[in-house]
């Protein structure tokens, strides 16, 4: 450990003193807690990663990407990624579809220049429609990550309305004798009722719901899903199955695969990575020590995995079957990164979780990952790997991975802000 050991005990021993002085006198709001967190896990600024510097690099770099996206844009496309043929715009209901308007709020968190809430506006309402897209899951992650992150932002009733309209359209996805959210409704050649790890991250939204209705219903699907999740996707080891596919005339499980990963057991990064972060969210909400502790293996199974480069940026799978000669995936890196730095408010390895997460956000900071300004069609980071069976998305820049790397410099900043 290095010399900052006795100095990051103290933080946690302050964190551990301030949380059981609030516990008795407050019910404790999410902000409250994160500041507490924020304020007790601070870590010493970095001599070799200059946040502010990254901070203004990607800024520069955001305004030509967005610059770009304002030249190629018809009929409301939002930017994806890049392919043989150039920059990838998507309609408003692909997966994606919500990163690049929640970059444009996270940016205008980052820098509190103005002209990044307009143009988080005007790309959030592109997706207005999708509150009543109840075909996937992924509902979830197009309007949390764009709404939500407006009506944190704006507290605007619009936005309030858009965001519940789309929990009940996430709602209806739920099986009470199964006690899940089906996941996609496509491929059905190949599966029955699809549950796959990435649907932890639609879990916020829910909880959200419940928080501003006061009605359970949202947040009580979104504990008998992850205990479903919690029981069916994770091996011994840890590590998560990408696919569970269910009957749900019989209630049983009839296969558990990959769609995305190299091999049914392997270990897909960015599922390691979803399963991280969704587990953290479902313990900032609920307090189950269950979720903390699934989170704490999920994240041991990564830390301490042998094919965890010394960068910390993960190959596509932990068990691709060319290592080292195989691509990364930044996007699983950027994920990673921004839940540890949460768990790290929650868990007794602290020290560790930041340290990795440190470690994870300055190699994406540097040149191997973080584009020239006015390279890659203005998007941040190179080198994720979207969908390696299907040949698609392999090492590209993808906007995913973009969102959660302003989210965990986000998360970074906050916890720099406040001096020891
Ligand atoms: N949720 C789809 C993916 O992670 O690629």
């Amino acid at each position: 450990m290095h010399s900052s050991l006795s100095f990051e005990v103290e933080k946690i021993k302050l964190l551990k003193y301030i949380m059981s002085y609030l516990k008795g006198k407050l019910r404790l709001s999410m902000i409250v807690l994160v500041c507490v967190v924020t304020y007790s896990c601070k870590t010493k600024p970095s001599k070799e990663f200059n946040l502010e510097a990254v901070v203004s690099k990607t800024e520069k770099q955001l305004s030509y990407h967005y610059g770009i996206v304002e030249k190629y844009q018809e009929d409301n496309l939002l930017p994806r990624s890049i392919d043989e043929k150039g920059l990838v715009m998507v309609p408003s209901d692909d997966w994606t579809s919500g990163f690049f308007p929640g970059e444009l709020w996270m940016m205008y968190d980052l820098t509190d220049n103005a002209i990044w809430k307009e143009r988080a506006i005007k790309y959030t309402e592109y997706l207005e429609s999708e509150q009543f897209n109840t075909g996937t899951h992924d509902v979830g992650f197009m309007m949390y990550c764009s709404y939500g992150h407006g009506y944190k932002t704006t507290g605007s009733s619009k936005y309030k309305d858009i965001l519940i309209q789309t929990a009940k359209s996430l709602a209806s996805r739920y099986n009470p004798t199964l006690k899940s959210i089906r996941s996609w409704d496509h491929s059905t050649s190949l599966y029955t009722f699809p549950v796959i790890i990435d649907n932890m991250m639609n879990m916020e939204l829910l909880l959200w719901a419940s928080q501003e209705t006061g009605d359970p219903y949202y947040k009580n699907i979104a504990i008998n899903h992850t205990n479903t999740t919690l029981k069916n996707h994770f091996r011994g080891d840890n590590s998560s199955y990408h696919v569970v596919d269910y009957s749900p005339e019989k209630g049983e499980i009839i296969k558990k695969v990959t769609n995305q990963g190299y091999a049914d057991e392997s270990a897909w990064s960015r599922g390691q990575a979803w399963g991280l972060y969704g587990f953290t969210v479902m313990y900032r909400a609920t307090k189950d020590e269950a979720y903390l502790k699934q989170a704490e293996r999920i994240a041991k199974f990564i830390l301490s995995h042998k094919n965890l480069p010394e960068d910390k940026i993960p190959y596509w799978d932990f068990d691709a079957p060319k290592l080292p000669n195989e691509p990364r995936d930044a996007s699983a890196a950027a994920i990673i990164a921004s839940g540890l730095y949460e768990l790290a408010g929650y868990s007794k390895n602290s020290i560790e979780y930041l340290e990795v997460a440190d470690t994870m956000l300055k190699s994406l900071s540097t040149e191997k990952y973080l584009n020239k300004k006015g390279t890659k069609y203005g998007f941040l980071l190179s080198h994720s790997t979207g969908n390696w069976p299907r040949n698609s998305e392999i090492d590209e820049p993808i906007v995913y991975a973009d969102y959660y790397y302003l989210e965990a410099l986000n998360r970074k900043k906050r916890l720099n802000a406040i001096t020891y």
